[in-house]
């Protein structure tokens, strides 16, 4: 298992591309199984995740191709059966099942279970599977849904966080190939269905309102081959503006839409962070004081859960109280211990609530990655911390961000992979 040593201290400077967007990748690989012909994804990034997700629709008999950054999937003769091995280990691999039974009629995945950041359940997924005419069963840890005819319906994807993203991604396309109309409503409004939605347009899909909690779909026959471009990664933009204003730096990072990142700016903002908004750029120039914020995470367009651990290690440099809630996963607090073993003072409260006593020195320590936006997090402080700090674990990284070690060094970070037996 590899770690990341971070010799702490330095400034962050120059330029940095963001990469593709993971969590808008995922499904648009999934939804290349809704037709025969090839599928042309450019701007994947290099990620286990999606390697993962290429080697599961392999499975279901798709050829996937990658090349560089592009990924060619041609989904002539597939089944429908997701085997628990592979399903098990990434939780973005239940989108498979809304595009398996639009285009078989039947899907049998394996549940995904939990993780490490909450249980994760997928209720709101198979409500819309059933609302479109489908039968959902539930046997030996697989979940079966089968329909003879998919018919358009008026779904509502509420649930008690609010809407969820991979079931409105899931319902979205089950219903692009249903009889008649469906309207999803309370629909997730995060950028990677927009781009989920652009690529199934491409595909010959009649989808409207796609970024609005209103969709709705015409369902049509057929769907035919597109070539798209991916979006790219508003976390790690995100995660970058962070490290930068952190590390009190000057980073110039391309790629970053600045309209999916209105909530960060918000509070990088009030954290006495300076920046400039360009059309695809954002430029980050350092922070005189930092100014503790509250923040609360919640669905587009609202501050998101994926930020909140780096935005919480930003904290810890404010002179002052932060509190930070978050209210889309109850366990997205694993990074909180690792941070105090960096000199951190956080108390949580309620179990979501965590409360960041900032201003004391962070000094450099062993500590051990948990999840991906927790590893993020642990690579700001150590790049911020006085001394050596190794992240370990950091297979949990490269899930999520391209070569972020490679990047960082390049950016003036002393980064070094080290690997381990
Ligand atoms: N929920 C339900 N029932 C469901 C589905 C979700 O109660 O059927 C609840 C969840 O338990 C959670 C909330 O709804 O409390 C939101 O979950 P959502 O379904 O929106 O999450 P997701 O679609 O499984 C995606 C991203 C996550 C990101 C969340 C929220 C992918 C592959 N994953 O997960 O990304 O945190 O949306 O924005 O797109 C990450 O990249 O680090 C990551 C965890």
């Amino acid at each position: 298992m590899d770690s990341l040593l971070i010799e702490g201290g330095c400034t962050l400077q120059g330029e940095v591309t963001v990469s593709g967007a993971k969590n808008a990748v995922l499904p648009i690989m999934a939804a290349a199984l809704l037709t025969e012909e090839s599928c042309i994804i450019k701007n994947a990034p290099n990620l286990s995740d999606v390697r993962f997700m290429g080697q599961i629709l392999a499975s279901l008999g798709a050829k996937v191709e990658f090349d560089g950054d592009t990924v060619v999937i041609q989904s002539k003769e597939i089944h429908g059966r997701g085997d628990y091995d592979l399903i098990r280990k990434m939780r973005g691999s239940v989108c498979i099942l809304g595009p398996l039974l639009a285009r078989l009629g039947v899907a049998e995945v394996s549940l995904p279970g939990g993780c490490v950041i909450g249980s994760r359940p997928i209720d709101l997924h198979l409500k819309g599977m059933e609302a479109l005419g489908a039968l959902v069963e539930i046997r030996s840890g697989y979940v079966i849904v089968r329909a003879d005819e998919l018919v358009g319906n008026q779904v509502f994807l509420g649930g008690r966080v609010g809407p969820t993203v991979l079931g409105t991604a899931n319902v979205m396309m089950a219903a692009v190939l249903a009889k008649g109309r469906t309207i999803i409503e309370s629909a997730a409004c995060e950028p990677e269905i927009v781009d989920l939605a652009d690529f199934l347009i491409g595909m010959g899909a009649k989808i409207k309102g796609a970024g609005s909690p209103t969709i709705t779909i015409e369902g049509v026959a057929k769907l035919h081959g597109t070539s798209h471009e991916v979006i790219p990664d508003r976390i790690e933009a995100a995660t970058f503006a962070v490290a930068a204003a952190a590390t009190r730096g000057d980073v110039l990072i391309h790629g970053a839409r600045c309209e999916h990142l209105g909530a960060v700016l918000d509070k990088l903002s009030d954290a006495g962070v300076s920046f400039t908004r360009g059309e695809k750029t954002l430029h980050v120039t350092g922070a005189d004081v930092f100014k503790p914020v509250d923040v609360t995470t919640q669905p587009f367009a609202g501050f998101p859960t994926d930020t909140q651990a780096q935005m919480m290690a930003l904290m810890t440099l404010t002179d002052g109280i932060s509190v930070i809630t978050e209210r889309i996963f109850e366990s997205r607090f694993m990074h909180v211990s690792e941070l105090a073993r960096l000199g951190a003072e956080i108390a949580i409260e309620g179990g979501a609530t965590a409360i960041v006593k900032g201003g004391r020195p962070l000094s450099g320590a062993p500590v051990m990655a948990s999840d991906l936006r927790a590893s993020a997090a642990l690579v700001i402080a150590g790049l911020v911390a006085d001394g050596e700090t190794t992240v370990k674990r950091i297979y949990h990284l490269d899930r999520g961000y391209e070569r972020i070690d490679q990047k960082l060094e390049k950016l003036g970070g002393r980064v070094r992979r080290v690997k381990e037996s």
